[in-house]
């Protein structure tokens, strides 16, 4: 597919990313007197558009989460149908997966220090206590229940900022990714064992998955990633946890206890609200005399991503200028909202991705595969 190219009131700029579900684009966005705005646009891939069931419950969802307003949640602007394509239009969130973020601290020797993960753990629970308690206008509870609390979406900004994406969307992923003979392919890594058996999710389904979070990255490996996808099944089902302090015997104790309560198996032996799961995170960081703060945790991500947040910046501006060069052509955005994929194929060199400075990022692997103790960064001041 050719970029930059028209698409409803939006020119996509750059694919981000292709999912089973869907592929995310950079885009601008342009109104009157000059107004311009940077989104993300989720389309919808075409193989699924022709499934209305699956349509009908990613538009759904993303008309529920639009109505989420909250500092750690990325904001839904905009959904529906341009041509033949759904699709969802949100907020751009410059920044980094927290998947990334420890993937490129795994290579460059500075994993994630433990304030800031509990902290963005935290903020996780924030924006999910917020979703939770949502009701409609008529003040009855809307049962918001994320479904997805993966590292995939959390995304940590270049400021510090912590944002969760794809609020409800995974409940019309999990629609796509069930294939003809009706096995369910996909992410399994951080369902919780109510979800993977196929039971009821409420509120505490999302905190289980957070537990799965913040094991991870205060442990430094994956919790429920077996060999095959029958055995993480199996993992989760039975809620088969490795004490942290088993990993690690430095881990703290207070944090551990706080860990096996999130990804207890039974629902009601876990936090019971979001908000309860916070506030014992944000006493853990106290009482140990923790502090992160959202400078300090984007003086950390640019550490690791400076070559990155340099080449996004000059690209960013290059695609402003072809965008800008395409829509003046005659084809307002407006004109092109009925036809959004007819615009001429522009040419235009691939964005040179940056490459690591020490080793290049290594996937986060299984931790059957490969077993790797925490590694402390060295180089990364603040408290342990
Ligand atoms: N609003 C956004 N702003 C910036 N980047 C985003 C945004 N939403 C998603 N991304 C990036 O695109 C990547 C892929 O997102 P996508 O939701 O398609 O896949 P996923 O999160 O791996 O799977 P899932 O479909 O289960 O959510 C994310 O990991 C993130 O890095
Ligand atoms: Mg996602």
């Amino acid at each position: 597919m050719d970029l930059p190219q028209k698409f409803g009131k939006y020119t996509l700029l750059r694919r981000l990313a292709t999912g089973g579900m869907a592929e995310i684009f950079l885009a601008r966005q342009q109104g009157m007197g000059g107004f311009e705005k940077e989104v993300v646009v989720k389309r919808l891939l075409p193989t699924h558009a022709q499934n209305e069931e699956l349509v009908t419950m990613f538009l759904d969802e993303a008309r529920i989460a639009a109505n989420l307003t909250h500092p750690n949640i990325a904001q839904i602007f905009d959904l529906g149908r341009a041509g033949d394509d759904y699709f969802i239009a949100m907020e751009f969130v410059r920044g980094v997966d927290l998947r990334r973020l420890c993937a490129q601290g795994i290579a460059e020797d500075a994993f994630l220090p433990r304030h800031h993960a509990v902290r963005i753990v935290a903020e996780v629970c924030d924006a999910l206590a917020y979703a939770h308690a949502k009701t409609d206008e008529e003040g009855r509870p809307m049962h918001i229940v994320h479904r997805d609390v993966s590292p995939t979406n959390v995304l940590i900004t270049y400021e510090g900022g912590v944002k969760l994406v794809d609020f409800g969307i995974a409940k019309a992923s999990n629609k796509a990714n069930v294939t003809k003979a009706g096995q369910i392919k996909g992410k399994f890594g951080y369902m919780a064992p109510e979800q993977a058996l196929g039971g009821h999710l409420d509120h505490r389904t999302d905190l289980f998955a957070v537990g799965i979070n913040l094991y991870e990255i205060t442990v430094g490996r994956r919790l429920f990633k077996a060999d095959n996808e029958v055995e993480t099944l199996e993992a989760i089902e039975q809620a088969r946890v490795v004490p942290p302090r088993e990993v690690d015997p430095d881990y703290p104790e207070a944090l551990e206890r706080i860990v096996l309560k999130a990804l207890a198996r039974d629902p009601d032996a876990r936090y019971q609200s979001a908000r309860d799961l916070q506030m014992a995170l944000e006493e853990y960081l106290a009482g140990a005399g923790m502090r992160s703060t959202a400078g300090m945790l984007a003086e950390y991500v640019r550490s690791l991503f400076a070559e990155q947040i340099e080449l996004e910046a000059e690209e960013s501006a290059r695609l402003r200028e072809e965008a800008k060069a395409l829509e003046d052509e005659g084809q307002g955005p407006a004109e092109a909202a009925e036809a959004p994929a007819a615009a001429p194929p522009r040419p235009r060199p691939p964005l040179r991705r940056p490459s690591p400075r020490r080793r290049p990022p290594r996937p986060w692997r299984s931790p059957r595969r490969r077993w790797r103790p925490r590694r402390r960064p060295s180089s990364i001041p603040g408290p342990r």
